[in-house]
C-alpha cells in the first residue's frame, strides 16, 4: 500500500487562491500518474474566510477551477490582532482533527501567519504529530517591518520546515537570517504557473471588447496598501493625479475593498459595487475576476500598482508597471523585469507615464524558473520529503 501523505492548504485572501490552484492541480496530477509504492497525496483545503465578498473570493475559486474547501473557517474582517487570533483558533481546531503530515502555507497575509503559528505548536494537540510547516514564496523581504505583511513574511519563514523561494534574493535572505540551506528550495514563482494556465484558457481580444478598450491603449490600475489609501490627503492627491493621467489614456480602476471604504469617505459614491467617479479621466470598478484581471493586465501599456503579486505578473508578461512603493520584496522584477519602484512622488508617476505613451517603456527579461512549472518542482520535493519521513 503507498503512503499517504496528508497535507492541509491554506487560503485566505485572494492572492493566496492564485498561488494554491497550481500547487493543488500538480498534486492530483502527481496522483494520477505515480508508480505504484510511492507516497500518495490527501490534500485538504481550508479557506479561513479572511476575504469573505464574491468577487474577492467565491470568482477566484470558480476562474481557478478549485475545488470547493473542505473547511471554511469564516472569520472576515477585523484588527490585524483580531483576525489573526480569530484564524489561529479556528485552525487549531481543524488541526486537532485531521493531524496532517504537512501544513502548507502561502504567501505573506494575516491567515499565513495565523495558521503557521498554530501549526508549529500543534504538536501540544491530544494526538497531535507535529507536522512540517511548508512555507510557499519564502525569504522575500522589503526591508520594511512598517508594513504588516512584512511581519508576516519574517516570523513565517522563521518557524518552517521546508521554504520554497522564487527568486534568488528570497534565498540570500534566508541564509542571511539564519535558515539552514538544507530547508531552502528554490523553485520559482506558482503565481507565474497560474498566470500561464488561465491565459491560455482565457479569449483576451473578448475581454478587451467587453471592457471597451484597444490593445496597449490602456492603463489598469490597482491600489490598496495603507501608504497610498489610508491617508486622506495622500488618497485625494493620488486620484487627482490618476484623473489627469486619465485625459491622455484611458485608465480602468478595479477598486479593492479596502480602497472603496476609503474612497467613499473622501466623498466618492457607490452604487452596485461600481464607483462612480466624480472626475472623468478613471473608470473604476468592482473588483474583477482573476480571468479578466490577467486578460486586461496582458494587454495594458502599463499598469499602475502597490501590490505584491502584480510586479510579477507584468514582469512575465513584459508588460512595464510603475509601483507606488518606496521598497520592494521582489527586486528581480526591478533588476531584470518590467518594474519600476517610483516611491511616493507623484510628479514621477505623471512622466513615466509620458515616457511610455512616447514609446519609451522600460523592457525586461522574465526571471529564472518563472517558466510555468514551479508547482511541478514543489509536488516532487514533496513527495521525496514525504517518502523520506
Ligand atoms: C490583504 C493582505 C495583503 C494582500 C491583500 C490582497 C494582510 C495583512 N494583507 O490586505 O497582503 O495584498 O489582502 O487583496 O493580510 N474586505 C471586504 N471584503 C473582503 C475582504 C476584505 O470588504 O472580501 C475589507 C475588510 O473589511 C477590511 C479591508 O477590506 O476592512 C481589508 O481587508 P484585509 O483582508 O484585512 O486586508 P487587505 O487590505 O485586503
Amino acid at each position: 500500500m503507498a503512503k499517504r501523505l496528508k497535507i492541509i492548504w491554506v487560503a485566505g485572501a485572494r492572492p493566496n487562491f492564485v498561488k494554491i490552484a497550481p500547487i493543488w492541480k500538480a498534486m492530483l496530477d502527481y496522483n494520477s500518474s505515480v508508480d505504484a509504492g510511492r507516497p500518495m497525496f490527501e490534500p485538504i483545503l481550508v479557506h479561513t474566510g479572511q476575504h469573505y465578498d464574491v468577487n474577492m473570493s467565491d470568482v477566484f475559486f470558480k476562474d481557478l477551477e478549485l475545488p470547493k474547501p473542505h473547511y471554511y473557517l469564516g472569520v472576515g474582517s477585523g484588527t490585524h490582532a483580531e483576525q489573526t487570533a480569530k484564524v489561529m483558533i479556528e485552525f487549531e481546531k481543524v488541526l486537532g482533527k485531521e493531524c496532517p503530515d504537512m501544513v502548507g502555507v502561502v504567501g505573506d497575509v494575516n491567515s499565513t501567519l495565523a495558521c503557521a503559528l498554530a501549526t508549529v505548536k500543534s504538536y501540544a494537540l491530544p494526538g497531535g504529530k507535529n507536522p512540517l510547516l511548508i512555507h510557499v514564496e519564502a525569504g522575500l523581504r522589503s526591508g520594511n517591518k512598517l508594513m504588516p505583511e512584512e511581519i508576516n513574511r519574517i516570523v513565517t519563514d522563521a518557524i518552517s520546515d521546508i521554504l520554497f523561494t522564487t527568486e534568488e534574493s528570497g534565498n540570500k535572505n534566508l541564509v542571511r537570517e539564519g535558515i539552514p540551506k538544507e530547508k531552502i528550495y528554490f523553485v520559482g514563482n506558482v503565481m507565474i504557473d497560474s498566470l500561464f494556465q488561465i491565459l491560455e484558457k482565457t479569449d483576451v481580444n473578448k475581454v478587451l471588447r467587453r471592457f471597451e478598450v484597444k490593445a496597449l491603449n490602456f492603463g489598469l490600475v490597482s491600489l490598496h496598501r495603507p501608504s497610498n489609501v489610508d491617508r486622506p490627503k495622500r488618497l485625494k492627491e493620488l486620484m487627482k493625479t490618476l484623473d489627469d493621467i486619465g485625459r491622455d489614456v484611458p485608465l480602468l480602476f478595479p477598486v479593492h475593498p479596502r480602497t472603496r471604504k476609503r474612497l467613499e469617505m473622501i466623498g466618492w459614491k457607490t452604487t452596485n459595487g461600481v464607483t462612480k467617479s466624480k472626475w472623468h479621466g478613471i473608470r473604476t470598478l468592482s473588483p474583477l475576476s482573476y480571468k479578466d484581471f490577467v486578460a486586461l493586465m496582458s494587454k495594458a501599456a502599463f499598469v499602475i500598482t502597490d501590490s505584491g503579486g502584480i510586479q510579477e505578473e507584468t514582469t512575465a508578461l513584459g508588460i512595464p508597471c510603475l509601483t507606488l512603493r518606496e521598497t520592494t520584496e521582489r527586486p528581480v522584477t526591478v533588476e531584470i523585469g518590467t518594474n519600476k519602484l517610483l516611491g511616493n512622488t507623484l510628479e514621477t508617476l505623471r512622466k513615466e507615464v509620458k515616457d511610455i505613451l512616447a514609446g519609451k517603456s522600460k523592457k525586461g527579461k522574465i526571471p529564472p524558473l518563472w517558466d510555468g512549472n514551479a508547482a511541478k518542482r514543489i509536488v516532487k520535493i514533496l513527495a521525496e520529503i514525504g517518502d523520506d519521513r
